[in-house]
């Protein structure tokens, strides 16, 4: 495949060609052509929706669509074409390459739309399909939680707050309180995927179609279940990149304080886990070292998540309304930061999977008597002892907050009542 040279999207005004550093700095192809199935998706049901209005006749569809069959093909064989590719962006890209394999009808299917609405499609298309494989990595990481929570049945361990010895707990109840967060993650998994199920097309540079395209018909070939309310709004909102980086920044903050619990029970002080030499390194110094990176570089590495969505916020506050080119800084975070959870969800997944638990430290630890001063104290409450000091109980029962009638007497709680000595 071989691409036209100075066949630019834009250009009739100019009588300069851009400066080259400039030229550089605004492409973005080295990074929106991850975007590519998603564009050549949204061309095929582009195609079809000019057909519909009477745009493009029945046979320029067939040869529209059979030519982006033949660019997919040819790029399925060899990605590595896209790296000698001049682009500036992957609708771009596309754009030539159609009219490399068309000629003038290759310009033709850009006929009433804009990037502007092409990216925003193409983006949420991204997220939707990140999230639902998101989802899956997660329910594998609850899965190897879950299955240490079973095999670990009826071990205790001491329960801390405050790093200092609270109550006994059982070490199920523990890793459970790990579960319980990531299932909350799930759920803003899906938050962002139905944020983001919502097609833009036909909103055009950000005033609508003219052409009277049938909206719902592309949503649907798609597989939006929605269309856009607002085409100014469409083109430049982003909530839905934001959605789906906060949920990615919830999911590492959770990774990462499941990080810091195992770097501390695998020291020495604690020694409730042993690591895996699997996920495990050691110190080119010391040789009794063994350190457990992968569970450090996890929570290293969450700086990043939370810097990505810092970014977009920071990014978008103080945007004009509609589309503004700020906008192309979207996607560089957004998909750094996905790669990278899915990265530190696999190998979190590996990391407590092959972790092995010290029953007897675990056990000693919980084994400390005074871990069981609250039983004790709760003990003799049941027995009828008061947890009200006598000289500090109230001479006469205080009516209770809101109580309307006046001069009644309360009935006391159980709790409350003076210990009988017996
Ligand atoms: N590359 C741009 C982006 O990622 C899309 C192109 C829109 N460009 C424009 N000048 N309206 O947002």
């Amino acid at each position: 495949m071989t691409e036209r040279k100075d066949d630019r999207l834009w250009g009739g005004r100019f009588d300069q060609a851009p400066d080259a550093r400039f030229d550089a700095f605004q492409r973005s192809f080295a990074f929106d052509r991850r975007l590519l199935p998603y564009e050549l998706a949204v061309d095929r049901a582009w195609a079809k929706a000019l057909q519909n209005v009477g745009i493009l006749t029945d046979v320029e569809v067939r040869d529209t669509v059979a030519a982006l069959d033949r660019i997919a093909a040819e790029l399925n064989a060899d990605p590595s074409f896209l790296n000698g590719s001049t682009a500036e962006d992957v609708h771009h890209f596309i754009e030539s390459a159609l009219v490399h394999e068309l000629g003038a009808l290759g310009w033709k299917l850009h006929t009433g739309r804009s990037r502007n609405e092409l990216v925003a499609t193409d983006f949420r298309l991204f997220v939707m399909d990140a999230a639902a494989s998101l989802q899956r990595a997660l329910s594998a990481f609850l899965n190897a939680l879950l299955q240490q929570a079973q095999s670990n049945l009826g071990v205790p361990m001491a329960g801390m707050t405050h790093m200092q010895h609270a109550q006994p707990i059982l070490l199920s109840h523990f890793l459970l309180a790990h579960a319980e967060a990531f299932s909350r993650d799930i759920t803003r998994l899906e938050h962002a995927a139905a944020s983001a199920d919502a097609c833009p097309m036909g909103s055009g540079a950000l005033a609508g179609n003219s052409f009277g395209i049938d909206r719902d018909a592309i949503a649907r070939d798609l597989g939006f279940s929605r269309i856009t309310a607002n085409s100014i709004d469409a083109v430049g909102d982003r909530d839905f990149a934001l959605d789906y980086l906060f949920a990615l920044t919830g999911i590492a903050t959770h990774l990462s304080r499941l990080a810091e619990d195992f770097v501390i029970f695998a020291s020495q002080e604690f020694g409730y886990v042993i690591l895996s030499d699997e996920y495990s390194t050691g110190s080119s110094l010391m040789p009794q070292k063994k350190n457990p990176d992968s569970f450090e570089l996890i929570r290293g590495k969450t700086g990043r998540i939370t810097g990505a969505l810092i970014g977009l916020l920071t990014t978008l506050k103080g945007l004009p309304t509609s589309y503004q080119r700020d906008l192309q800084e979207d996607k560089e975070g957004l998909f750094a930061a996905h790669d990278q959870v899915a990265d530190m969800l696999s190998i979190a997944t590996g990391a407590v999977a092959t972790t092995k638990f010290n029953v007897e430290r675990l056990r000693a630890a919980a084994s400390n008597a005074m871990l069981f001063a609250t039983d004790a104290a709760d003990y003799l409450v049941h027995r009828g002892l008061s947890t009200v000091p006598r000289s500090k109980a109230p001479s006469r029962p205080r009516p209770y907050p809101g109580e309307r009638r006046r001069n009644q007497s309360v009935p006391q709680s159980p709790n409350c009542k003076t210990a009988s000595p017996n």
